[in-house]
């Protein structure tokens, strides 16, 4: 017997408890239940995003950095959404098995992969087309790799400008270019920096890498795209877009910066969603408490909902400090603490909300952004949406 989410529901909110003997316990055995909190992506607003992207880098080719599992859409969801659009000419990603899986999910645009590797892996990476990002002496590996796989190793060089993470110090970076350059192993197709996001210190680093890169183009050194900007430089730096931008949150919709969300640079809309279902509501009287350790007590009689979502679902502690969630038109504010599984919310002195309602912690509407609950509760935006558990279901939704 199929049942589809809906008509599980309706099943289910007489029952206190979900038994193994409801239907969709028996036909999915793995399938989430209709409470699970599940993830929206917003298909249309991912494109749209693009196109503000494109229109504000005037038409340069667009990196889409995808790493960490899209940002928490799923990195073969977002892959397969953007790869059609022309102003997308690659994924950026940090992890080998990432890259893999996008090959495997039959991804075909350009892959760089900005993590580390070691020689097997440069092999398995070379074999699928992915471009490893390079910036240590590695050149001997590379002509290995290239001998035996009949083809140059195409690359990118990172170069570190002042961040300090990754990449060729850039005093030091023209000697190993120019060494990776001199090998009939390596295609250079691009040279690559991080800003550090500070905004007197980024002139500086940018300072440093157009005279690295320069000096080794009038010495005929091919360089490839040369690309540098993330989402606060495509905010910030227009004289950073270089050949290409290398956007991450942009994409999502995502203001990365709570000032970026008044200048109108860029109309960004949120194309992901995190939602779940009321699980429980009751009444607290006068001096009962709720959450681990008491931490909220109630100051007279108030009713309160149980969502089953908490901090292994992603969805912050600090949420616990501000943050307001959505049911139907109003806004809850979440009490006492966030547990793994578990958050609490102040309805007020009527149970305005039931068991079964969709809860919405962030979506693209105003007041519910991932922007909102971020100056709402101090969560960073990047922690709401990369730590959202990669097992919860995602849906994508168009229109
Ligand atoms: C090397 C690199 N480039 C680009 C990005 C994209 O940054 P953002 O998501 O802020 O646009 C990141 C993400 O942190 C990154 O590590």
């Amino acid at each position: 017997m199929k049942t589809s989410r809906r008509s599980f529901l309706r099943t289910s909110l007489a029952l206190p408890a979900l038994g193994s003997q409801s239907p969709a316990f028996q036909t999915h055995a793995h399938a989430d239940s209709s409470f699970d909190p599940w993830i929206e992506i917003h298909a249309d607003n991912l494109r749209h995003n693009v196109g503000e992207i494109h229109r504000r880098a005037e038409s340069r080719p667009i990196l889409a950095v995808i790493k960490n599992n899209g940002y928490g859409m799923g990195v073969v969801n977002v892959a397969r959404l953007l790869e059609p659009s022309s102003a997308i000419a690659g994924f950026a990603v940090v992890k080998l098995h990432e890259a893999i899986t996008l090959r495997d999910a039959g991804i075909r645009k350009p892959i760089l992969l900005m993590g580390p590797f070691d020689e097997r892996n440069l092999e398995e990476a070379v074999r699928r087309h992915i471009m490893p990002m390079v910036y240590t002496p590695i050149g001997s590996a590379l002509d290995r790799v290239a001998r035996k796989r009949q083809t140059p190793v195409a690359m990118h060089v990172c170069v570190d400008t002042g961040i300090g993470r990754v990449g060729v110090p850039h005093t030091q970076a023209a000697s190993l270019i120019r060494d990776f350059a001199g090998r009939s192993s390596v295609r250079i197709q691009g040279t690559m920096m991080t800003f550090a996001e500070d905004p007197d210190f980024d002139k500086e680093q940018l300072k440093r890498f157009n005279a690295l890169c320069g000096s080794l183009g009038q010495d005929g050194v091919k360089l490839g795209a040369k690309h540098a900007a993330s989402s606060f430089a495509l905010f910030q730096r227009p004289e950073a877009f270089l050949d290409m931008v290398r956007p991450g949150m942009a994409i999502y919709g995502i203001y990365s910066e709570h000032e970026f969300r008044s200048t109108r640079v860029m109309d960004l809309r949120p194309a992901i969603s995190l939602k779940s279902r009321v699980a429980y509501v009751k009444q607290l009287r006068k001096g009962e408490s709720a959450g681990y350790n008491r931490a909220y007590v109630a100051k007279g009689d108030v009713w309160v909902a149980t969502l089953p979502v908490g901090h292994a679902d992603g969805w912050p502690r600090a949420a616990a400090k501000g943050a307001r969630v959505r049911i139907g038109e109003g806004m809850y504010p979440v009490i006492a603490s966030v547990s793994a599984s578990h958050s609490i919310l102040e309805i007020g002195s009527e149970p305005r909300v039931q068991i079964g309602d969709v809860a919405t912690m962030f979506d693209w509407r105003d007041g519910s952004r991932p922007e909102d609950v971020s100056a709402a509760c101090g969560a960073s935006v990047y922690d709401l949406t990369m730590h959202l558990n990669p097992l919860l279901p995602r849906r994508i939704i168009s229109g």
